[in-house]
């Protein structure tokens, strides 16, 4: 069974269609930048745009990087305001003629992990974690996720912990791996504390450069790097569209 799953980030909207019982694309990934401001408007015509490039006429699945309940988003940390309280599955499926799904980013990417990737066959508590321009979370237990924990908004030291360990903080600020590394374990000491994780999975662009900094994280907890890279969201989100409607 196939779904089309489109991976909205701050900084591109990339979307292929997924073989969902193999986790496989089925056609090469297209990506179209996110506009900027990202309005709902602008958004929403470029993820139809993306649509449009595979011709598909079929229910799709779509990340959003925001709290998610029941197609609609309730928060938006990294993107335009305007998101807040907007039905996004109603909104993208009116103007693609077809349903829409939406779940939370980091929840699509720890989807798309646990199925085929880093946390397969893991059991008792998984935690997915993506460094990027956020920090998002995707929390499971047996396999089954906990919708929505945005731990990247835990508080750390008085800090919002993503605007002291976010990838984008390291990336802005010229910062080195080793003192960013440093953040992150603190981060990662605090999470540690409050679920007990058998399993922490890192996920994001910075996963491709884990050799960089998991060598420096001190955590007891097993930390490995995410191994469906820059496919997990499209994948996760073709998923969530099939559980939505099988
Ligand atoms: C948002 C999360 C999102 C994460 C990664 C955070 O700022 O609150 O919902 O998953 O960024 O994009």
């Amino acid at each position: 069974m196939e779904r089309l799953g489109i991976d909205i980030g701050g900084s591109g909207i990339k979307g292929a269609p997924v073989d969902v019982a193999s986790g496989a694309l089925t056609a090469e990934r297209f990506r179209l930048e996110t506009p900027q401001p990202a309005t709902p408007e602008a958004v929403t015509e470029t993820m139809a745009e993306v649509v449009g490039h595979f011709g598909w006429t079929g229910p799709v699945g779509v990340t959003f990087p925001g709290i998610v309940r029941s197609g609609v988003i309730h928060s938006a940390a990294n993107v335009d305001e305007a998101w807040v309280d907007l039905d996004a599955a109603g909104r993208f499926g009116a103007a693609i003629g077809a349903p829409a799904t939406v779940l939370n980013d980091a929840d699509a990417a720890g989807i798309a992990e646990v199925a085929f990737g880093a946390g397969k066959g893991v059991a008792g508590v998984v935690l997915l974690l993506t460094f990027g321009t956020g920090i998002g979370s995707a929390l499971f237990v047996d396999g089954r996720l906990v919708p929505n924990t945005e731990l990247g908004h835990l508080e750390v030291d008085g800090h919002d912990a993503e605007s002291r360990a976010a990838a984008s903080v390291r990336e802005e600020t010229d910062m080195s791996w080793k003192k960013w590394a440093e953040r992150v374990d603190r981060y990662l000491e605090v999470v540690e504390a409050l679920f007990s994780p058998a399993l922490i999975i890192v996920g994001g662009g910075v996963s491709k450069k884990a050799d960089k900094f998991l060598p420096l994280i001190e955590i007891d907890t097993p930390i490995v790097p995410a191994q469906l890279l820059n496919e997990a969201g499209i994948v996760g989100a073709a998923m969530a569209a099939v559980a939505a409607a099988p």
